[in-house]
């Protein structure tokens, strides 16, 4: 098959590798130039920022905090915070933080040297002629967004989940540091945990797959099923933390250069209607959309099976593909992510919108297994009825 790769994140990979932060940004960036710090109040309370802050003042940097972004970040955000970027005439942006941090800070970056609102780009309406540089330290093991050329951002309006993907929003420089994931509480853990595994599915079994994609994401998903309960149950175990951004990373590298598929188009509809956090979205519904790729796709699927070790290599195609049905529901009910009937706001009226707005995403196409509106709404019903 014919396929093409493109890569241009350098990324460095360490335990306290954060704190050398200016050594790398000096090769860039002279010392007077400001930045646009993206981050969380979530993250700003583990004290994660301030050593950050003093080291880039300490090499002589300007910086700017913009600590306001919210879970599923909103476009008027992103606006709000190119428009300040601007006036500080920052040369680039620095996210630490999650996949809302990383894909609001690439979402600045872009509407600070290029006008427009996210949607315009998003439905294809506009160029992205010109991005500032993106710098990512993630502090969660999950979204691989620091190596991905997409940002997802809501619409505020329409409550609509908008996915902007170009080569020019991915970052220039990625430092994961798995010392920065190690307070996060288990159940953010958990969820973006799941969040990372999905993407190694979707990124190694979507319709634009491609030899790279598998491996990296085959590799992502043996090191992710078996060290993720470790990482939820004792956030200090370093060598789980750094198994996990590893595997993260990994699947980062496998959907960034393809795509993510019906689950994610499920999660995106949930998200954008109840805010309910992206992970958790995910994990709800990963068994019903294997179950129903599988049918279709039953070798691919077994692989799947053995690949995770939920299936060995004598059993039949049809037993794998059992197996993996079965190991996938048990792994995630045992990090203790709730069903989609107990999450919060979820209503049956609602899923005919639910519905639609998953058909609407981007990414149906890139399912390995054709999928409708109607096929949504029969996934969106056996899920919400699973025992
Ligand atoms: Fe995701």
């Amino acid at each position: 098959m014919n396929f093409s790769y493109r890569m241009k994140t350098q990324i460095e990979f360490g335990d306290g590798r954060s704190s050398t932060l200016t050594d790398d940004l000096s090769v860039r960036f002279k010392p007077g130039e400001s930045f646009f710090l993206v981050t969380d109040p979530g993250v700003m309370q583990t004290g994660k920022i301030e050593p950050l802050l003093e080291s880039l003042r300490k090499a002589h940097y300007h910086v700017t905090l913009y600590s306001d972004v919210l879970p599923n970040p909103r476009d008027e955000d992103c606006l709000r915070g190119a428009a300040l970027m601007r006036e500080q005439n920052a040369s680039a942006v620095i996210a630490v933080g999650g996949g809302s941090a990383m894909d609001t800070a690439k979402t600045i970056a872009l509407l600070s040297r290029s006008s427009g609102v996210p949607r315009e780009y998003a439905d294809g309406e506009r160029h992205y002629d010109e991005v500032a540089p993106i710098i990512c330290l993630p502090t969660t093991a999950g979204t691989g967004s620091e190596v991905t050329r997409s940002a997802v951002i809501t619409e505020q309006a329409t409550h609509r989940k908008m996915t902007l993907k170009h080569e020019r929003l991915r970052p220039t420089l990625a430092i994961l540091d798995p010392e920065l994931t190690r307070s996060v509480p288990p159940s953010v853990t958990a969820a973006t945990g799941v969040d990372a595994l999905v993407h190694a599915i979707e990124g190694a079994t979507c319709r634009q797959a491609t030899p790279l994609s598998r491996a990296f994401g085959e590799q992502a998903m043996q090191l992710i099923v078996p060290t993720l309960k470790r990482a939820v149950a004792c956030g200090d175990d370093m060598d789980a933390r750094r198994t996990m951004l590893e595997g993260s990373l990994l699947a980062g590298l496998s959907f960034g250069s393809t795509d993510v598929a019906a689950v994610h188009c499920l999660a995106e509809a949930l998200s954008s209607l109840y805010d309910t956090p992206h992970g958790v979205a995910n994990a709800v519904f990963l068994s019903s959309v294997l179950d129903f790729n599988a049918e279709t796709h039953p070798a691919l699927h077994a692989r799947l099976a053995r690949v995770m070790n939920f299936a060995s290599a004598i059993d039949s195609e049809q037993l794998a593909v059992a197996k993996l049905l079965e190991g996938i529901g048990a792994w995630i009910a045992e990090l203790g992510i709730p069903k989609l009937r107990d999450l919060a706001g979820v209503r049956v009226e609602d899923f005919g919108r639910l519905a639609d707005l998953a058909f609407q995403n981007g990414s149906t196409k890139s399912n390995v297994r054709p999928i409708t509106r109607e096929d949504y709404l029969t996934l969106l019903e056996k899920t919400y009825h699973e025992t």
